[in-house]
């Protein structure tokens, strides 16, 4: 008998080690978002734990309001993404989907869109590091499980959110400025070591909006969704001077 109940006891031991950390999640699903997972250890960890077992605060916009987010951006035209402030959660930006979100960009689903944002930002992150790039910058991105409670109401309700730094960007005008006249050949060129593999996507070519001037003196890629591409390398002359719009003709074989 006590044979038995110790190999019960082994048993569901080992069911248990096995037993997934995220049930909500299925197979395919655990291994893409794996190695953008925000760690157990990060210091904003248990106050997102907080956050989002307080109320369900992605449930719709009043919800997404009343839990304290506050909007920066969104829902974007073409990602339908949320980019969101929360005050207990300082240096960070969210971008997320509300669970009454129902528009897919490409038809592809929300949380593949964000796993795609963690990847393109890993990606210009490696090459910043290899190519000892100083000009540019890029966000560390952490996907967060969310917690299966408070149940949502929705048919399909989101499973992760994304945070990333707070790259306490400039506005729009003072980046389109420093674009025009603060910047160097050695911007150009470490520009062109980033733009040549098609990290950012076709958007990104869109300098001011897209690689925005930050406080700290660096321009960020901060827009990281689509998978590298064939970017069109001529349409950034237009926000340069003409004496960078000659040395970019020349980068690029014009
Ligand atoms: N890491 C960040 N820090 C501060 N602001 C950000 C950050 N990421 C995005 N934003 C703000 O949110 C806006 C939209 O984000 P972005 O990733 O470009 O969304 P989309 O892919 O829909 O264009 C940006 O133009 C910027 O103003
Ligand atoms: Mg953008």
């Amino acid at each position: 008998m006590r044979i038995k109940n110790v190999l019960i006891l082994f048993f569901l031991g080992c069911l248990n080690c096995f037993a997934s950390p995220y049930p909500s999640l299925d197979k395919g699903m655990q291994s893409k978002i794996a190695p953008y997972l925000l760690p157990a250890n990060h210091p904003m960890k248990e106050k997102l734990d907080m956050l989002f077992s307080r109320s369900r605060a992605l449930e719709n916009e009043k919800a997404f309001i009343d839990a304290g987010f506050e909007v920066i951006s969104g829902p974007r035209v073409y990602s339908f993404v949320i980019v969101a402030r929360h005050p207990e959660v300082p240096g960070y930006v969210f971008k997320l989907y509300l669970d009454s979100e129902t528009r897919m960009r490409n038809g592809i689903p929300h949380w593949e869109w964000l796993v795609q944002r963690c990847a393109g930002a890993e990606s210009i992150r490696k090459l910043i590091k290899r190519k000892n790039i100083r000009h540019f910058s890029v966000p560390d991105k952490w996907l967060y499980v969310l917690p299966a409670y408070p149940f949502s109401s929705a048919v399909h309700p989101e499973l992760i959110v994304l945070m990333e730094t707070d790259m306490e960007l400039e506005s729009k005008e003072v980046s389109r400025q420093m674009w025009k006249t603060g910047i160097t050949r050695k911007h150009l060129d470490e520009l062109y070591a980033i733009f040549k593999h098609g990290y950012g996507g076709p958007g990104v070519v869109k300098l001011p909006a897209n690689v925005p001037y930050t406080k700290n003196g660096k321009f960020a890629f901060t827009d990281t969704e689509d998978p590298p591409a064939d970017l069109k390398l001529k349409y950034i002359k237009k926000y340069l001077s003409k004496e960078m719009q000659r040395y970019w003709e020349r980068l690029i074989g014009e």
